[in-house]
């Protein structure tokens, strides 16, 4: 790793030195300069590969600076790796009133070593979250939250955040608690989280009257819910998945068309991807077609968060009682269904990009390969739980979350 930091750094000087030096060279080649023969016989002396591995003298010696430099200023936020980090979050459970009893896992006995990692980029260091610095970025804007109850998590994270600069104030709740509004009146600065398991249409299917946890999801039918309430806003942080693997129905144009997780004789069976492919169609379309919606609004896609159930899930006695992040080597990153459905929220997103017709902003929050190293992160059995339930798909506060909003902020600086 410190030698990539150094390749990084080191990479641009050298080949302004290759570059001098080629030109140095064919001046002195076509020179009739007796002198100009003594670097070229050096040259030749030399060991070629020795000088660089970009080393191509047929190629054009102007060509790769400004990849090199690209390099440099672009760093990659969402390669790299966690480190220790001594001071922890820049919140705590005491410090932090609103963060809720359900993350509060030091509350409920777990060892705090999940809060004394940093993520560290390849070639780059994101800066420690200054809450007034995000303050100041987002006064007089609104920022909602999209999404389950991840989106929920990453919501209190940066409640929790934020609340080191002012306190947020709760200014709206619906009965079930599905939406939430918050104000921060010094900065005038509005954030809300509102409620939407599949972002499109979906209502759960009843059985004798109880919840049967299969749903009807309508593919091509935005939910109205949040629909409706995002002309006022600056910013949308949207996000989902988790809730399409459970049993459920696909319909579009009205017609039942399959169902995902299912074994239904007649009924075609398609992939948790590809229903994730089309509620991100549908609500990016949505949005990036909204003409009520202000001109500066930013949409920032949040990718998969992964859960870290081992040897069962929520219900079959599933735990994650691990006490590091996992290494690089550790996770199988790029075989699972984590990446893939990470790649379908690049693939749907770069569709909307792509789209010259709009010129609303989208961006990725790409968290998948950090938060799949962090299997000590979750509450696991540190939480207030009915039965012997682990949660290994939320997130602790603080914790590994908190990082998010390290993207986020970074997010809204290049704006
Ligand atoms: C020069 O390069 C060749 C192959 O590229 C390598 O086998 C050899 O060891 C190198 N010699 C020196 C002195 O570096
Ligand atoms: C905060 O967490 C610590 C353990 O880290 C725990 O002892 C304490 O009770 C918690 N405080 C609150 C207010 O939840
Ligand atoms: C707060 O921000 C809104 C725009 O979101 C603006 O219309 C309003 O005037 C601001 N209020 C104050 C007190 O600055
Ligand atoms: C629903 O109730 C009926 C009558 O009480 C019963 O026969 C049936 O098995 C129940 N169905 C399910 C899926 O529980
Ligand atoms: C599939 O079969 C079930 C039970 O046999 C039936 O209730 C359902 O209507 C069928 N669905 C379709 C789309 O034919
Ligand atoms: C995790 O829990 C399992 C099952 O209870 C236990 O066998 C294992 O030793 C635990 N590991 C750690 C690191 O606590």
């Amino acid at each position: 790793m410190e030698c990539k930091v150094f390749q990084n750094r080191i990479a641009p000087f050298f080949l302004w030195f290759l570059i001098i030096f080629t030109i140095f060279l064919i001046f002195s080649t076509y020179s009739s300069d007796p002198f100009s023969h003594g670097p070229k016989d050096k040259l030749s002396q030399q060991n070629q590969s020795s000088l660089s591995p970009a080393w191509p003298p047929a190629q054009p010696p102007l060509m790769p600076l400004p990849m090199a430099l690209q390099i440099e200023e672009e760093c990659d936020m969402f390669n790299g790796r966690w480190v220790k980090e001594p001071r922890g979050s820049p919140y705590t459970n005491e410090s932090c009133r609103t963060l809720p009893v359900l993350k509060n896992c030091g509350k409920y006995g777990k060892e705090d070593g999940y809060i004394y990692w940093r993520w560290k980029p390849d070639g780059c260091d994101i800066p420690r979250f200054d809450p007034k610095i995000f303050l100041a970025i987002v006064r007089g804007k609104k920022l909602a939250f999209i999404g389950d109850s991840l989106a929920r998590n990453h919501m209190e994270s940066l409640l929790c955040l934020l609340s080191q600069a002012e306190s947020p104030i709760n200014v709206y709740k619906d009965p079930q608690d599905k939406f939430r509004t918050w104000e921060f009146p010094s900065h005038n600065f509005t954030l809300m989280v509102m409620w939407t398991e599949f972002l499109v249409f979906g209502t759960e299917r009843m059985i004798n009257g109880t919840g049967s946890n299969n749903f009807d999801i309508h593919l091509d039918r935005i939910n109205k819910a949040w629909a409706d309430q995002i002309s006022s806003l600056n910013y949308i942080i949207i996000s989902s998945s988790n809730w399409f693997f459970r049993k459920n129905y696909l319909y579009e144009n009205g017609n039942l068309i399959g169902c995902v997780n299912c074994n239904e004789g007649n009924l075609t069976q398609f992939s948790i991807g590809f229903a994730v492919q089309r509620v991100f169609r549908t609500a990016l379309k949505y949005i990036s077609s909204c003409e009520e919606c202000k001109k500066d609004l930013v949409t920032l896609v949040r990718t998969y968060s992964p859960s870290h159930f081992e040897h069962g899930h929520w219900f079959t006695g599933g735990y994650c009682n691990r006490s590091h992040p996992l290494d690089e080597r550790e996770v199988d990153i790029f075989g699972g269904m984590s990446w893939e459905l990470r790649k379908i929220q690049f693939e749907e997103l770069g569709r909307m990009t792509e789209d010259g017709k709009n010129n609303k902003k989208f961006k990725i929050l790409d968290v998948t390969k950090a938060m799949l190293m962090r299997v000590d992160g979750h509450p696991g059995s540190y939480w207030p739980a009915k039965r012997n339930v682990n949660d290994c798909l939320h997130w602790c506060l603080p914790g590994p979350i908190d990082m998010w909003s390290d993207l986020l902020l970074k997010a809204l600086r290049k704006d």
